[in-house]
């Protein structure tokens, strides 16, 4: 069965199944719902119903606050209609393209590689915010990835992990060269430093998770706060380890940032040995007087910002980067 949609303030009109969902529908009709994952882990497409009957499939429960929910902001790309409905959306225009040009490939890691680009003409980014790339040779799919580094440098800089039969990434261990040229979408995200406070901050990495930290990182050493910084950077095997010399040289030359690997492999020798991270963040709170910025798996996020709500952390102070599997 089918309902009429209308998306405010933009008027459009949506025929939408009941088996659908509202970001679904409203793209293979040609209007792009402003979005990033598609699966109800980023919070991107975050709307409100205005009329009518819907049904919120599952989504990372924390994109919506209980006051958001009592004012029924819904996850458009997770909510399915069954009556006719209004729905205040974010439409994005005509999308706006930029060609980047692959300057440079390097392992950092086993499952790990660094990707450089050049783009065609200035690409507008904050630190922290992620650009959504065309897979080579599969029209319609779109993979999102953090930009490690800053605005004013020239070149994106991504991290990007091996991921088994992945389209993007096995694309780029297997078969991407200086040279080739990939689509990029306008950045997107919300994670990005807050400038209103200059309160000291936890910064915690899981993974590719330390792409848009270190970019968080870099803009924060811009800065003439003295607020102290604490990184943790952790992953599950030594293999997926990268960029510890350069975190420790950093550390070294700049005397606020406490830094902590942690890896539960029990292979690791380095730092203090085989450590899991969120145990090793919550042993050295209380952290409520922090900004605290997490990024990494949904499942490290969700565990992280339940670990930071008992230790007395207040929502407004987390902020978050859900790197998950991409529904197109
Ligand atoms: C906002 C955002 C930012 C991101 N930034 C980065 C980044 O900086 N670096 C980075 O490496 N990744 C990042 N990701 C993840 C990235 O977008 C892709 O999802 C990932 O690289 C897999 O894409 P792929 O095309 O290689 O694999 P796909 O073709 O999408 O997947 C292949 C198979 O693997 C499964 N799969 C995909 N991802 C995972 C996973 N994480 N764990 C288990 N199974 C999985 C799929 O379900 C599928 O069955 C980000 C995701 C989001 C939402
Ligand atoms: S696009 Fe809906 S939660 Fe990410």
């Amino acid at each position: 069965m089918e309902h009429e949609v209308i998306l405010e303030p933009s008027g459009h009109r949506l025929q939408v199944r009941e088996d659908q969902c509202i970001v679904e529908a409203a793209l293979e009709q040609g209007v792009a719902i402003h979005h990033g994952c598609g699966n109800g882990s980023c919070g991107d497409c975050k709307g409100r119903i205005l009329s009518g009957e819907g049904v919120q499939l599952p989504f990372m429960p924390l994109l919506l606050t209980p006051e958001e929910r009592v004012h029924k902001q819904a996850i458009l790309c997770k909510l399915q209609p069954r009556s006719a409905m209004r729905i205040e959306a974010r439409v994005d225009g005509a999308t706006e393209l930029w060609t980047g040009t692959v300057i440079s490939l390097q392992r950092l890691a086993n499952t790990v590689m660094e990707l450089r680009l050049r783009c065609d003409r200035p690409y507008p980014f904050r630190a922290g915010q992620y650009a959504r790339i065309a897979v080579p040779g599969q029209a319609g799919q779109w993979r999102s990835y953090s930009m490690a580094s800053l605005p004013d440098e020239g070149e994106l800089v991504f991290h990007i992990r091996a991921v088994p039969n992945g389209a993007f990434s096995g694309w780029l261990f297997e078969q991407a060269r200086v040279g080739d040229s990939l689509q990029l979408g306008p950045a997107q995200g919300e994670f990005m430093l807050q400038r209103d406070t200059e309160r000291p901050l936890l910064l915690v990495a899981a993974g590719t998770g330390l792409a848009p930290i270190e970019a968080i990182l870099r803009e924060r050493r811009q800065r003439s706060w003295t607020a102290p910084v604490f990184l943790y950077f952790g992953t599950r095997r030594v293999e997926d380890l990268y960029h510890l010399d350069y975190l420790q040289e950093l550390a070294i030359s700049w005397p606020d940032l406490h830094l902590e690997v942690c890896c539960s492999d029990p292979a690791f020798s380095g730092f203090a040995g085989p450590r899991r991270l969120l145990p090793s963040v919550a042993e050295r709170g209380p952290w409520s007087e922090h900004e605290v910025y997490l990024c990494g798996s949904p499942g490290m996020i969700e565990a992280a910002v339940d670990l930071l709500l008992s230790h007395g952390v207040s929502h407004e102070h987390i902020h978050f980067d859900s790197f998950a599997p991409s529904a197109g």
